[in-house]
């Protein structure tokens, strides 16, 4: 997050490049929108470039005009951020200031180039060489604070800043405070931290938001609201988004205040209140969860050290793989199955000794197939496991918290089952991940298909609208199926990039149907908690937004004038689809869960997985959950991926806000590069937001990062309202213009780049920032790409003839691509009742048939016969047929084949196609067998009937 502020009193003029003043800006986006880690580390390095030419210029006695005017432009805005760290600190930025002043370049020049070195490579977090403001072996200013501030000799605790929000304090108030907690500090203290102080409430929430240092806020008591800088975009967005308006609070509140605000921003952080009054009657009171501790005044100091530490400590900790570590360390004779724990069947041997040398020792030493020795157990944890999972359960904001060692795959298996029973209806988007298709043919639930709106250009499909949605469950109620509606099952984020306005879209399903469950599948988004963009549009952040709305008056008061307006919902009411929806708060069960790839974006071994549960009937849920992960999971769940689960949690609480802001504005960094290149946007672009989401999708017009006039709360607001927005991590990168198909593209990139994406699609590759990138790898993949814009160039300005090949391939992966067929409808056969409106089916039913050979048929796709049976409706999909690329099922069991099908198919130029062998061809139900299970369906959908009525009259 990037907020504009300015100095009132100084030259100062802006934090960031964008002015907030012009009428109509161009593009406000700078490095830093999203990290100010990186924008800081940029800045230093200018910085030091301009003062190494200050240096040369004065030595060779050019004018140094114009280099001091730049100096002092980036030196400016710079002296606004560092109040706001701990490192360099005052004394070192005092003496860059003093040198610059005295001329003295030279020494302007060391301080700066030593501050600029220590926060790119970040060793002020290890080395005392990085906070001294003399040359080595002297010792003035920082040097004599710092005495023993690394004496213990271990440079490799982990470092931490902590914010203190308290009163103006003098400057030496503010050095003599740092240098008392400084005195505190144990050579057995498990991390060594730093203390940064703001003067105002404003400040402590820009302190949160720019230093991702900081792990711990101390808020004394008494502090005023403003700050010292005009930050007008922090001022709309506390007003509107957190209702924090100067003279809506009495300054007696500000604490808590502050806390709830820095709550929303980065809930991880541990808060400590400091009150001059009665510590006791305001700990009563207390309105924010993330208040650790409140003491009184400034008596325990030594308290207060120990409670920061051990707060950090909370998060640091890893019950199992700490556990497993000791347990490495233990000579352990081992009698049971897994000859390679322990790893003597490997070291010993004559012939496998390399896979050993491979891995590495630790990784045999920490294997084991049994669960005593402290080493608890997946299946029925009641230790470390336990303990780990509550752990992640509270980082990532959910009520349990699951580890799943097989992937989202299994997870989403195992969610399905735990919650949906035999002829429950799901409505589910079609284009979901498979394992929720496989899922519902395993628990028998009955699919109601939703469409996410299409993106034929792209060939891929974006989200499913909330009017499908409504649309679909208004007809179901409509129909008296309304009880049979179990679950809603979509994925947020998609793999391109989709995100669902998740709060709305829950909260008008809810409206319709109060006890829905709510199955998110966000495989690609186990990173959302640590960015407040991507949180609020998250599962577990939506649940936790929706929980406080409906416990709050003002919700009651809302809703009483929804229901005056509306009455009692009529589902065939036109309105309804045009209406925000409310729920009755009284009726409501927040029933939410998310499945997620841990691996997939957090530092956590491939197949590991969350399963987060937010369940106001868990109770009564629990048993049959239970059932389900016993169904699915190994009963020799992988240790070192259950230890990196753990991990992962661990770093995601203390790194991801730094983290996942990196990867976010690498992205960002990315788009530019490209979008805005004059060579390599003649042959790639990467979509934007407004190419990713149409603009009936888009109410706050929203188009682009990178667009005019766009700011930081311009997106902030589209994220906040908008139905669907661009998650801008994932970047489609359009190659057809470049003559390129996906498939193709992706190979080349990898041979002879050494550049590896996971996803294509007819004229697009998907790329991902992540975590673990770079500016490097942006650099060299834009590197990448102007070269092959170069080559290209060259070769089609020298061949006419290759020019119109090229103009032709072209236009065939950009224009003639082929209409993504909608999901057609279950054929009667396996429909409860073929008149209803609605188009939920029995897919289990026909999954089974097709065991039985004698039931199916096989029909070449290219041949006249498919055609015939395709004519008379008799063509019906036997199994799944899902093609890679897009990677959905364009038949599932059950399905009536149609004409759009067939040419979509007939046209996809893809080879890896699940369920689908050319030589065989399209594998369907023989016509004649339909009739037979149709009287199955129909004794079946009977039988349920009858046993509800048993059910309702016992
Ligand atoms: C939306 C979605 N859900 C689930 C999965 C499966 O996740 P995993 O690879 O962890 O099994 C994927 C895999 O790509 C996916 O795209």
């Amino acid at each position: 997050m990037k907020i504009a502020t300015q100095r009132s009193n100084s030259s100062a003029k802006t934090m960031s490049t964008q002015s907030s003043k012009t009428s109509k800006p161009p593009s406000r986006y700078s490095v830093g929108m999203f990290s100010a880690g990186e924008a800081r580390c940029d800045r230093w390095q200018e910085l030091a470039h301009a003062a190494q030419t200050l240096v040369a210029q004065a030595s060779s006695g050019s004018s140094t005009k114009e280099t001091l005017a730049a100096v002092e432009t980036l030196l400016a805005p710079l002296s606004v951020i560092e109040t706001f760290r701990a490192y360099p600190g005052e004394v070192m930025m005092s003496g860059l200031k003093d040198a610059l002043s005295r001329s003295d370049y030279s020494t302007f020049s060391r301080i700066t180039n030593r501050i600029a070195k220590a926060i790119i490579t970040g060793s002020y977090r290890r080395s005392v060489n990085a906070w001294k403001l003399g040359e080595e072996g002297e010792t003035e200013g920082n040097d004599r604070l710092l005495k023993d501030y690394f004496d213990t000799g271990d440079l490799t605790k982990p470092y931490f800043e902590v914010l203190i929000v308290s009163d103006d304090p003098t400057t030496e108030q503010v050095r003599q405070g740092r240098g008392e907690l400084r005195q505190l500090r144990r050579p057995e203290d498990p991390f060594v931290y730093e203390a940064v102080t703001v003067p105002s409430f404003e400040e402590g929430v820009i302190g949160v938001v720019m230093n991702a240092d900081v792990q711990a806020v101390v808020i004394k008591d008494n502090f005023r609201f403003k700050s010292q800088f005009d930050a007008p975009l922090l001022r709309t967005y506390l007003e509107q988004h957190l209702s924090l308006e100067p003279g809506s609070l009495e300054p007696k509140d500000y604490g808590v205040a502050l806390a709830r605000a820095i709550g929303k921003i980065r809930p991880e952080l541990d808060i400590y209140l400091i009150v001059d009054g009665a510590a006791e009657k305001v700990a009563s009171h207390l309105e924010s969860k993330n208040i650790r501790r409140i003491f009184y005044g400034l008596e325990d100091l030594m308290e207060i050290h120990l409670a920061l530490l051990e707060g950090v400590n909370q998060r640091y900790d890893t019950p199992y793989f700490n556990n497993l570590k000791n347990y490495a360390r233990r000579p352990v004779g081992t009698f049971h199955a897994l000859p390679v724990a322990r790893g003597k069947s490997i070291f010993n041997s004559h012939w496998i000794r390399d896979f050993g040398h491979f891995y590495g020792a630790n990784i045999f030493l920490a294997e084991s197939s049994a669960t005593t020795g402290g080493l608890d157990s997946l299946l029925e944890p009641t230790g470390n496991i336990r303990l780990a999972q509550e752990k992640a359960a509270r980082a990532f904001g959910c009520r349990e918290l699951f580890f799943g060692t097989n992937g989202t795959s299994t997870s989403n298996k195992i969610a399905v089952q735990a919650l949906v029973r035999p002829g429950d209806i799901v409505l589910v988007d079609r284009n979901c991940h498979k394992s929720h298709h496989y899922g519902l043919v395993l628990s028998g639930g009955q699919p109601l298909y939703v469409e996410a709106y299409p993106l034929t250009e792209y060939s891929m499909y974006g989200a499913v609208p909330l009017r499908t949605i409504k649309k679909a469950l208004l007809d179901l109620k409509a129909e008296g199926k309304l009880d049979r509606v179990r679950m809603l099952l979509l994925t947020n984020c998609t793999f391109d990039g989709h995100v669902y306005n998740v709060q709305r879209f829950m909260e008008e399903v809810l409206a319709i149907k109060p006890d829905i469950v709510f199955l998110w599948d966000e495989a690609w988004y186990a990173y959302s908690r640590f960015s407040q963009f991507h949180r609020m549009r998250s599962a577990m952040g939506a649940c936790e937004a929706l929980r406080e709305r409906y416990a709050s008056a003002a919700y009651r008061a809302e809703y009483a004038e929804f229901k005056k307006k509306h009455g009692k919902l009529d589902p065939k009411g036109a309105k309804l689809l045009d209406t925000h929806l409310l729920p009755d708060p009284d009726a409501v069960k927040l029933r939410v869960y998310a499945t997620t790839s841990t691996h997939k974006s957090l530092s956590c071994f491939r197949q590991g997985s969350y399963i987060m549960v937010n369940d106001d009937c868990w109770e009564s849920t629990q048993g049959p959950f239970k059932e389900a992960f016993f169904t699915h999971t190994s009963t020799s769940p992988n240790l070192q991926l259950i230890a990196s689960l753990d991990v992962a949690r661990r770093q995601a609480e203390l790194e991801g806000y730094e983290l996942v802001g990196r990867a976010i504005e690498l992205s960002l960094i990315l788009r530019r590069e490209v979008n805005k290149h004059p060579l390599i946007s003649k042959y790639f672009t990467i979509a934007t937001n407004a190419q990713m989401v149409p603009a009936e999708h888009r109410a706050s017009g929203f188009e682009d990062f990178h667009a005019d006039g766009v700011s930081w709360k311009t997106i902030y607001d589209a994220w906040a309202s908008d139905e669907f927005v661009l998650d801008p991590t994932r970047v489609t990168l359009l190659c057809g213009s470049a003559g390129f198909d996906g498939t193709s593209f992706k190979g080349m990139l990898a041979t002879k780049f050494d550049i590896q994406l996971n996803k294509t699609s007819r004229n697009s590759i998907l790329l991902q920032t992540n975590i673990n990138n770079t500016r490097s790898d942006v650099a060299y993949l834009i590197k990448v790409l102007a070269d092959i814009s170069r080559e290209l160039d060259r070769t089609l300005s020298k061949d006419p003839g290759e020019k119109a090949a090229f103009d032709a391939r072209v236009k065939s992966l950009i224009t003639d691509v082929p209409d993504l067929p909608n999901f057609s409808r279950f054929h009667d056969a396996f429909r409860s009742n073929p008149r209803s409106k609605t188009n939920e089916g029995d897919m289990r039913t026909p999954f089974f048939l097709a065991y039985d050979e004698d039931n199916c048929t096989h029909v070449k796709l290219n041949s006249k016969e498919i055609d015939d049976l395709v004519r008379r409706g008799q063509a019906v999909s036997a199994n799944f047929v899902i093609p890679y690329p897009p990677g959905f099922p364009i038949m599932v069991p059950g399905q009536v084949i149609t004409a759009e099908t067939i040419e979509f198919m007939r046209k996809l130029d893809v080879k890896e196609i699940h369920g689908y062998h050319a030589a065989t061809g399209l594998k369907v139900l023989k016509p004649q067998k339909l009739g037979a299970s149709r009287r199955k369906t129909a004794s079946h959908s009977r039988s349920r009937v009858t046993q509800k009525k048993r059910t309702r009259k016992g």
